[in-house]
């Protein structure tokens, strides 16, 4: 038997029984050294599955979602961005359910365009952000999200990154349903960035999408109703650069939060 707490949560953040606003997200703004990049979508493929989040992590819409295999038909332009500027996503709802925010990275191959690049190639995980700094599982709600309640994220795209054309995938992955098997919720969206700057890394480790995850892997699959975890770690690969650590601090930008403050 559950305590009455878990049926709140339920009802609160369960599919389905919230407003859609409430919860899901579409990351329809890249943001780049202060500023939001030209207007909603420019330079992310648009889904063509409204707000609805993926479940099934053998799908090859785990990429750059539904309908987003190619930036051509969907007229997406691609950023020419310096390595080792701030980037980052923003969305016009609310980060409304539990979970991790990250982002991933693949290199277009040898003369193609991010434009015209599937996805389909190497990634590399560049940013996690997991749960809040001195979060507790003994807190009413369980364990706090840095991204909780927050409309963006901001990260360093690697000063390491080698010139050339890119993905850059944001993945929010919301866990209010994870303790059941096929359950996890991911909200994905690919960026296209043409990458300058004197870097010269090569981005490692790489995992494929699909393949990265399965229904069963830890993080995505969590042993219990989320507000009975008692830590979280985000799943996929190591960190790139290496050393690199997933943060418990998420820097947002600040426009964009203070205009949807009454979220
Ligand atoms: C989205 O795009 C894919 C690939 O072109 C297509 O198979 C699918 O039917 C589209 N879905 C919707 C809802 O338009
Ligand atoms: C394609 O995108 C460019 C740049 O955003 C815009 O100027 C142009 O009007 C768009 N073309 C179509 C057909 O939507
Ligand atoms: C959070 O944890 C850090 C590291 O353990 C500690 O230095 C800091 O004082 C804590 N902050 C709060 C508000 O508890
Ligand atoms: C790349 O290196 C050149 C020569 O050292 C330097 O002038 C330039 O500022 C560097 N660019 C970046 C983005 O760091
Ligand atoms: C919590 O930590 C344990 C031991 O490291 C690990 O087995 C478990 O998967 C973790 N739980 C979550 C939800 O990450």
């Amino acid at each position: 038997m559950r305590p009455p707490a878990s049926t709140l949560f339920a009802l609160l953040f369960g599919a389905g029984a919230a407003p859609r606003a409430l919860a899901h997200w579409n990351y329809n703004q890249l943001i780049v050294d202060g500023a939001i990049a030209g207007s909603p979508w420019e330079y992310i493929r648009r889904p063509n599955n409204s707000d609805h989040p993926l479940t099934d992590v053998g799908s090859a819409n785990m990429r750059c979602n539904s309908g987003a295999s190619s930036g051509i038909t969907l007229n997406t332009s691609t950023l020419t961005v310096t390595a080792g500027s701030e980037v980052g996503f923003g969305i016009d709802e609310t980060f409304g359910h539990p979970g991790p925010q990250q982002a991933y990275l693949s290199r277009a191959p040898a003369g193609v365009k991010a434009r015209d690049y599937d996805g389909s190639g190497g990634w590399a995980r560049v940013y996690a952000a997991g749960t809040l700094a001195n979060s507790s599982w003994a807190e009413p709600e369980g364990l706090s999200w840095a991204v909780r309640r927050k409309h963006s994220f901001l990260f360093t795209l690697p000063p390491e990154t080698s010139p050339g054309e890119y993905l850059l995938r944001a993945e929010g992955l919301a866990l209010h349903a994870a303790h059941k098997l096929g359950e996890a919720q991911f909200y994905v969206s690919c960026a296209q960035l043409r990458v300058t700057g004197n870097g010269t890394g090569t981005l490692g480790p790489l995992v494929n999408f699909p393949g990265a995850y399965t229904p069963t892997t830890p993080g995505v699959l969590i042993p219990d109703f989320w507000t009975y975890i008692k830590n979280y770690t985000s799943p996929g690969p190591a960190l790139w650069p290496p050393g690199m650590k997933e943060t418990h601090v998420v820097k947002t930008f600040p426009p964009l939060e203070e205009e949807q403050d009454d979220d």
